[in-house]
């Protein structure tokens, strides 16, 4: 028999499609596509070897206590050990500031049900990462977007609208951004914005949400203090790190970490407690072992000259082949893994998707990265994933689509 299902789905999940990016992978099951659609690091610079002996060391040593649950909060191992990482970036916290997490999604998902009534106010760029937007949107709030400045938020428009909502009795539940080679543009935001966020959000007693994967992959410049870190130094306590060792080490294990004021930390681990119970040990050994044995400052060092050798390649090319008179322009990022193009308005990138693919390459229409009224003519590219000849060769093959819609 048939059943109505769809009526029996409850009114928050009625209408909820996920992540439209994830659909897309499912065209690119034809291997002659070259993707510059996913955020995939490379398995080429997976540390694969030393993977293998620490879990054959792991398993020899604790196999039952990996076969078997584990606190809710985290490995004290792990835990220590993310601490330490993180005091060299200029962070302290003590373990009551910090739930391991099943991986950056799942950080954002108890960040979303800590904070979010229905019809609460997120404030965000314009765009934002993808996967926040959808995260979020399992609570049903409002987003608010602004759209997002080459050095990165426009903190001045976050005023702005904080000002035009508190007009109509609302205020922002919390400011969510990227601060460090935002996905999808790749942009940083500089210094100077960073400390302007921390005093919008001391004035008006916002939280910020600083999800943070990247900031270890810098290929130019100098590091710039992460917002948590400058909330730290003034004693601010309102901002909470969402970190994620899925680009660093490796997606695979699924592992990351919120960090934030003790009494989040808590109500995090309790919903994590009825969401996911805990993170596999098995997974949170794999993760200390990268941070206390595989000497992960020389692997990240690896990673930066892999990866920017490739963003390098991915930027020549584009320079020789894309249509930049015609109005086609990109970002430049200093890290990360992503790099925002811009064609001409008359051209919907969703259009040229389907184009491309005939042309079997695949990037990832802009679109999806707008919380409301999508820009339609960008596209999010990812340079990680497909060797240097791959990126040459979809340069090219996106630069023929690009010129057929001019
Ligand atoms: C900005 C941002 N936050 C969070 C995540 C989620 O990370 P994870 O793959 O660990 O769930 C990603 C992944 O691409 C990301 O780009």
């Amino acid at each position: 028999m048939k059943r109505d299902w769809h009526s029996r789905f409850a009114d928050d999940i009625k209408d909820y499609g996920g992540y439209s990016i994830g659909k897309l992978f499912e065209l690119l099951s034809d291997p002659g596509i070259i993707s510059l659609a996913g955020g995939l690091p490379s398995p080429e610079i997976f540390l694969k070897n030393e993977m293998r002996s620490a879990s054959q060391r792991r398993l020899n040593e604790d196999i039952e206590r990996i076969m078997q649950y584990s606190p809710i909060a985290g490995e004290t191992s792990l835990i220590h050990a993310i601490i330490e990482f993180l005091a060299r970036d200029g962070i302290s916290i003590s373990k009551d500031n910090i739930v391991v997490t099943s991986s950056g999604q799942h950080g954002l998902d108890l960040t979303g049900r800590l904070f979010l009534n229905p019809n609460e106010v997120v404030l965000v760029d314009r765009p934002t990462f993808a996967g926040a937007i959808v995260a979020f949107q399992l609570e049903r709030p409002k987003f608010v977007g602004v759209d997002i400045q080459e050095d990165g938020s426009d903190i001045d428009g976050f005023r702005r609208k904080i000002e035009e909502l508190r007009e109509k009795n609302k205020i922002p539940k919390f400011i969510y951004v990227v601060p460090d080679f935002q996905n999808p543009t790749g942009i940083t935001m500089r210094l100077k914005k960073r400390e302007a966020l921390l005093d919008l959000s001391y004035q008006y007693d916002i939280p910020v949400i600083e999800d943070s994967p990247y900031r270890a992959l810098r290929y130019y410049g100098t590091t710039i203090p992460s917002i948590f870190s400058l909330d730290q130094a003034r004693d601010g306590g309102n901002v909470i790190g969402v970190y994620t060792f899925s680009k660093l080490f490796c997606p695979g294990m699924r592992i990351g970490f919120n960090i934030g004021p003790k009494d989040v930390i808590e109500k995090m681990t309790n919903i994590k407690e009825g969401n996911v119970l805990n993170t596999p040990k098995y997974n949170q050994d794999m993760c200390t072992a990268f941070l206390k044995e595989m000497d992960w400052e020389a692997h990240i060092e690896n990673c930066r000259s892999y990866y920017r050798e490739k963003l390098e390649t991915f930027l020549e090319t584009m320079e020789a082949h894309f249509p930049r008179q015609a109005g086609v322009t990109w970002t430049k990022p200093e890290g990360g893994l992503f790099l925002w193009v811009s064609v001409p308005e008359k051209i919907n990138t969703s259009t040229l998707f389907q184009e491309a693919i005939k042309f079997k390459v695949a990037f990832v229409p802009g679109a999806a990265f707008y919380v409301d009224t999508p820009a339609l003519n960008h596209m999010r590219i990812n340079f990680s994933y497909p060797s240097k000849e791959q990126l040459v060769e979809a340069v090219k093959r996106l630069s023929v689509c690009i010129r057929r819609k001019l």
